[in-house]
């Protein structure tokens, strides 16, 4: 049986992002792991425009062609990890954005939040956007990585130099998104069947 496939998906577009090397970092552990294959999309290369389709994404009856890529690369997706930094206390606005332009496509899978930041190391952001992804029928899991004070991590070369707890944990979500697609399978293929 082929593998579920893991969208690990980079939710800070910025110039000189941290979110590039921690995402590498993390896809080299998703990599390891071996549950998964393993899709990265960074939302700077996918340059999404804000929304701008006229119906509500449940209908998916897009209009542009930005909406239907996007659609299908989702749509093909069985569980996702948003690397995600905190802006002000939140999330980011490119991930709510590419959150937003659809629907259906994110019901019944599960997310991990690999977050970073300051003092908070992310969780701010990640507590409030569990709120939004259980309005899409997607299951975020407790297992997460939290880093705080990212720049610690970040040597010389530009890449990331995980601690134990890092690793540690980076383990413990990857195991547990495993069991949560299995586990939601049968509820996105009901999801999916013709009407
Ligand atoms: C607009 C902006 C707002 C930020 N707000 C927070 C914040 O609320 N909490 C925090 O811990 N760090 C905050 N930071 C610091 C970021 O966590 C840090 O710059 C991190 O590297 C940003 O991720 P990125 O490099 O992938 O863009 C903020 C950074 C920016 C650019």
């Amino acid at each position: 049986m082929s593998k579920p496939t893991l969208m690990i998906v980079i939710a800070s577009t910025r110039p000189g992002r941290v979110g590039l090397p921690v995402a590498r970092w993390f896809a080299e552990r998703a990599e390891a792991n071996g549950a998964f294959d393993i899709e990265v999309v960074d939302l700077a290369e996918l340059n999404l425009p804000f929304y701008d389709e006229p119906k509500h994404p449940r209908l998916r009856q897009y209009v542009h062609q930005h909406t239907k890529d996007w659609s299908a690369r989702v749509e093909a997706a069985d569980a996702f990890v948003f690397v995600m930094p905190e802006y002000n206390f939140a999330f980011t606005a490119p991930l709510k954005n590419a959150l937003d332009f659809l629907h259906l496509e994110w019901q019944y899978k599960p997310v991990g939040l690999v977050s970073y930041g300051g003092v908070s190391a992310g969780t701010r952001a990640a507590q409030m956007l569990k709120q939004v992804l259980t309005t899409l029928k997607m299951t975020p899991i407790p297992e997460a990585v939290s880093i705080p004070f990212v720049q610690q991590f970040i040597g010389v070369d530009c890449e990331v130099h995980a601690n134990d707890v890092m690793e540690t944990s980076a383990t413990a979500m990857l195991n547990e998104l495993r069991r949560w697609t299995d586990a939601l399978r049968p509820l996105r293929e009901e999801a999916t069947l013709p009407a």
